[in-house]
């Protein structure tokens, strides 16, 4: 985004706030202060967890230092490392942007669905019927409930639809006809319309209760 924003390609105000462990640390620290030189839409603030220093915001990325850099409107886009990920994601969230706002790297799906709050603990190891319509063919698989949904349709050697397996990209996107699931809050990407007009995101989504879906793609022979 920032070269997009340096060529012209983009046109918008970009302001990276990027966290290190020390100045020496830094990376792209060259590459990015070119950047800056070579246009005044793109800014860096560096943040240092493990050193005082002036010139630098100092501790880890907080709504705070969000706050006091970001300019009304505005989006932001979290990647990192998967702790600081997490962290950073928790910060966000206090921000109260609404979630079109917010983009979210790849982070892939919780691995322990079952320590995600919110989630019933009594659904934990069951296994339920998963009803998987694709065009005019239907098939009824076994989905456990600690695995997405995704997990069950493709072992069953049916081809949905998938790219960023994380809740993101909405390429899985599938219409719910029947039962109960939980998404995990960090991987909700959904519309608002989508969350109400009963679309899921399989490669996110939990069995709670035996379901039926309706999927996207190409019909098996
Ligand atoms: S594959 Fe991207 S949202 Fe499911």
């Amino acid at each position: 985004m920032a070269y997009a924003i340096r060529d012209g390609i983009e046109d918008f105000h970009l302001t990276i706030i990027f966290g290190s462990r020390t100045e020496e640390n830094i990376l792209f620290r060259e590459e990015l202060d070119a950047i800056c030189a070579a246009c005044d839409k793109v800014k860096v603030v560096h943040v240092l967890s493990d050193e005082e220093k002036e010139g630098f915001e100092h501790g880890f990325i907080t709504a705070d230092i969000i706050g006091k850099y970001a300019q009304e409107p505005y989006s932001v886009f979290i990647c990192g490392p998967e702790a600081m990920y997490r962290f950073v994601s928790g910060e966000i969230d206090k921000l109260g942007l609404p979630g079109k706002n917010v983009r979210r790297e790849m982070l892939g799906v919780t691995k322990k669905v079952w320590e995600q709050p919110g989630y019933p603990a009594e659904c934990k190891d069951k296994t339920f019927k998963l009803t998987i319509r694709q065009g005019p063919n239907e098939y009824v698989v076994d989905a456990s409930a600690n695995e997405p949904l995704l997990v069950a349709i493709e072992r069953a050697g049916v081809a949905a639809p998938s790219r960023c397996r994380s809740g993101e990209c909405g390429w899985c996107r599938s219409k719910l006809v029947s039962g109960q699931y939980f998404t995990p809050a960090e991987n909700e990407g959904r519309r608002h319309s989508d969350v109400v007009n009963d679309y899921i995101h399989p490669c996110c989504t939990f069995a709670l209760s035996d379901m039926v879906i309706e999927v996207p793609g190409e019909y098996l022979k």
